[in-house]
């Protein structure tokens, strides 16, 4: 078993619950506000460290009060923090969350995690071996990804990219990723809306999640792995609790279809309860 490298975003979330949105230039009365650990990067290497041990996030924070925060959350959460970057004269990362009618509307300041460049992270990839697993995102500079690609082929490393926000993809990047897993609005912008003839293109590679609905993915005909219905509280973070989870069993060396049901099964769990790491599932949750 090989170690699970997250290189991401790492950020504090501030989430209020509405129950009425703002027009431009209305003002509205909120029912409540919490700030909680986020950032897709930190979401998802939580999410495997409560299912696997030796997990890895490379990452950065500003010389902030969130920056400590961000720091002990991910040591409590068992990750190993000795490759994540303190930055000065920064601030962390934010995410500015409204919870509302079930679901969530986010706006990211990136802060920090602009810091998370290919000079700082290759360096640190030195002790990561052939057969290990790398996991990104889109909250880090494209150039990083590109850089960290490059290098994960030429180490026989593989990578699992979670293309999520949305933003273009190269060609270069999807032929070489091992793995992508976007949600079905991010696959429907990444392939003009060719969803069905890109999961041909890429079998085994392209992993599209449907959310309580499950996940789809092509080989040899098309295979759909049904999720499973839990009372929802909080969306938040469901897609990383997938990412992180598929990441585990793909290194347990599961079959991808047992893979993709063990991670909508995680994933399952991370909407039953607030915030985006509130309710991931440890081992003993799914078994
Ligand atoms: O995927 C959920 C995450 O997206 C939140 O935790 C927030 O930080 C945003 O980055």
């Amino acid at each position: 078993m090989g170690n699970i490298i997250v290189i991401g975003s790492a950020s504090i979330d501030l989430v209020v619950k509405t129950d009425i949105i703002p027009e431009a230039g209305e003002t509205v009365m909120g029912s409540s506000f919490f700030t909680t650990p986020g950032g897709k990067g930190a979401n998802q290497a939580v999410a495997a460290a409560r299912l696997s041990d030796q997990v890895y996030m490379i990452g950065a924070v500003g010389d902030d009060d969130y920056g400590q925060q961000i720091l002990s959350n991910l040591k409590e959460n068992n990750v190993d923090t000795q490759f994540m970057d303190v930055i000065d004269n920064e601030s962390s990362g934010t995410a500015h969350i409204t919870l509302y009618d079930n679901d969530n509307r986010i706006i990211v300041v990136p802060a920090a995690n602009q810091y998370v460049t290919a000079e700082r992270v290759l360096p640190k990839l030195a002790q990561f071996q052939a057969g290990d697993i790398i996991l990104m995102q889109h909250e880090i500079p494209e150039e990083t990804i590109e850089a960290v690609v490059d290098y994960a082929v030429q180490h026989q490393i593989k990578v699992m990219l979670n293309p999520a926000p949305y933003r273009k993809l190269q060609q270069d990047i999807l032929d070489k990723v091992t793995w992508l897993t976007p949600n079905e609005t991010e696959s429907e912008l990444l392939f003009d809306n060719q969803v069905d003839s890109a999961l041909q293109s890429y079998p085994r590679k392209l992993i599209v999640t449907k959310g309580a609905d499950g996940a789809v993915f092509f080989d040899g005909s098309l295979q759909k792995v049904p999720g499973f219905k839990k009372e929802v509280i909080d969306t938040t973070g469901a897609g990383d609790t997938f990412n992180g989870a598929l990441a585990v069993a793909l290194n347990d060396n599961k079959t991808l279809e047992k893979a993709v049901d063990f991670a909508n099964l995680a994933g399952s769990f991370s909407v039953t309860g607030l915030g985006a790491q509130g309710a991931m599932p440890y081992r003993k949750d799914l078994d």
